[in-house]
């Protein structure tokens, strides 16, 4: 409807912030690295010039290892405005980068995925508008390119050719029930919170967001990873946290083939062909590592234990996304998404769990982006029905509550931040 793009519109005006654009003015004051991909999708309708702005802001912070970091620090703001801030994460300076201009780790590579549709939606602007979409393209193919090495040269700590996350904020899903398993082996100092305060819970709902002990164990795994300046080298053996996330690694695969699409708009015809056998390697890694025949889903592996989590997280159905998923488990996720445990739009939780969490933050509410994500999975498998009929519950669901961060999984209600970009960006592609 009319009413819900302008008001779409209007959260993406007001968070726009010069050269980037913020996920919420209170809670998140600063440029996210996934939020950057999810915006961009949005932004693509109403304003192309600032999807490839933000986009570049984002790439510009690459660090010289090729990883993007998961935020870029806005100088303009102080340490006050947000925790973890530039001062605690005490990134040293690169490039032409000063120092704490960014935190040290990442967050899902969804930029390709990003970047391609943006340059797709922009023949419908225009000449001139392919022509930016064209250089841009070009500026961004080779950070790209080094975004996935780092990924699967740098942070391959299980062997297997997937990505290890070592935090759970790099998975974007913070406090999800996946890493639960992990967690218990991280100390958890609740005296690092009267050093370092948490600033989430003046401007939130605290019942909304992740307790105390998850804040002591995300501190002190910063920590542990700062400590020899975010080095890659003997992580595993120094460091409490590395796990193997289904999702990450699917947006990760979905992203060589983006990276393929983009490389043939370029030119670069055999780097093309490179990108997509990356992809096929990414989804065989995926299925022989972290598929679960008896869940019938994907689920987070250990990498210290070897140990899949038997959680029944919506990370476990994100591999729809892959377009050579064996049809075996294109089937056990369809079926996971249909069953009771999931709903529709989906749950970031089992809703059957004996924890799942109405408010939580991503132990049980609805989050869009993910959703999204799933949506582009019918579509790859051609489901256009479900597709259409998880298109339409999400628009009512932010139609009737608005451009909530999350949503509670039985009334509807709006949770954690109001005016949050991701959710107001995507409502734009899912009206468009
Ligand atoms: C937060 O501040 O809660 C973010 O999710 C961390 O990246």
């Amino acid at each position: 409807s009319a009413e819900l793009w302008n008001s779409a519109a209007g959260v993406l005006e007001t968070n726009w912030a010069g050269d980037h654009m913020v996920p919420s003015r209170r809670l998140y004051p600063h440029q996210w690295s996934w939020d950057a991909a999810f915006i961009a999708v949005g932004l693509a309708y109403v304003n192309p010039t600032r999807a490839w702005r933000d986009l570049r802001s984002l790439f510009e912070a690459q660090w010289p290892d090729g990883r993007v970091p998961h935020i870029v620090f806005d100088p303009a703001m102080s340490e006050a405005d947000y925790f973890p801030g530039p001062a605690f994460w005490g990134v040293p300076a690169y490039g032409s980068r000063p120092a704490h201009g960014s935190t040290g780790i990442v967050q899902p590579p969804l930029h390709a995925v990003a970047a391609w549709e943006v340059y797709r939606r922009a023949a419908a602007h225009g000449a001139a508008a392919s022509q930016q979409a064209r250089a841009e393209l070009e500026w961004l193919y080779p950070r790209l390119v080094a975004q996935q090495e780092y990924l699967t040269d740098r942070r391959d700590l299980g062997g297997g050719g997937l990505t290890a996350i070592v935090h759970p904020w790099e998975s974007g899903l913070d406090n999800s029930p996946a890493w639960d398993d992990a967690m218990a082996n991280v100390p958890a100092d609740l005296s690092l919170l009267t050093v370092y305060r948490r600033r989430d819970l003046a401007v939130s709902d605290a019942s909304h967001r992740p307790t105390d002990t998850d804040y002591a164990r995300y501190v002190g795994l910063v920590l542990s990873y700062r400590a020899a300046d975010y080095s890659d080298t003997g992580l595993t053996e120094r460091h409490a946290f590395a796990v193997e996330c289904p999702s990450f690694n699917a947006i990760l695969g979905a992203a060589e083939l983006s990276l393929a699409q983009i490389a043939g708009v370029l030119g670069h015809t055999a780097a093309a062909g490179g990108h997509r056998e990356r992809a096929q390697r990414i989804t065989s890694a995926i299925v022989s590592r972290l598929w679960n025949p008896d869940t019938g889903m994907f689920h987070a592996r250990d990498v210290h234990t070897g140990k899949l989590t038997p959680a029944r997280c919506v990370s476990g159905l994100m591999p729809l996304m892959l377009p050579d998923l064996p049809a075996g488990q294109v089937e056990g996720v369809l079926a996971a998404m249909r069953s009771e445990r999931f709903g529709l739009p989906v749950t970031s939780y089992d809703r059957t769990a004996a924890d799942f969490d109405t408010l939580r933050y991503w132990r049980g509410p609805v989050w869009i982006n993910v959703n999204w994500l799933l949506r582009r999975g019918l579509l790859v498998h051609g489901r256009r029905d479900e597709a259409e009929d998880l298109r339409a519950a999400m628009v009512r669901l932010v139609h009737r509550n608005g451009h909530f961060e999350y949503f509670h999984p039985e009334t509807g209600e709006g949770l954690g931040a109001p005016s949050f970009s991701w959710t107001a960006a995507l409502a734009l592609d899912l009206l468009a």
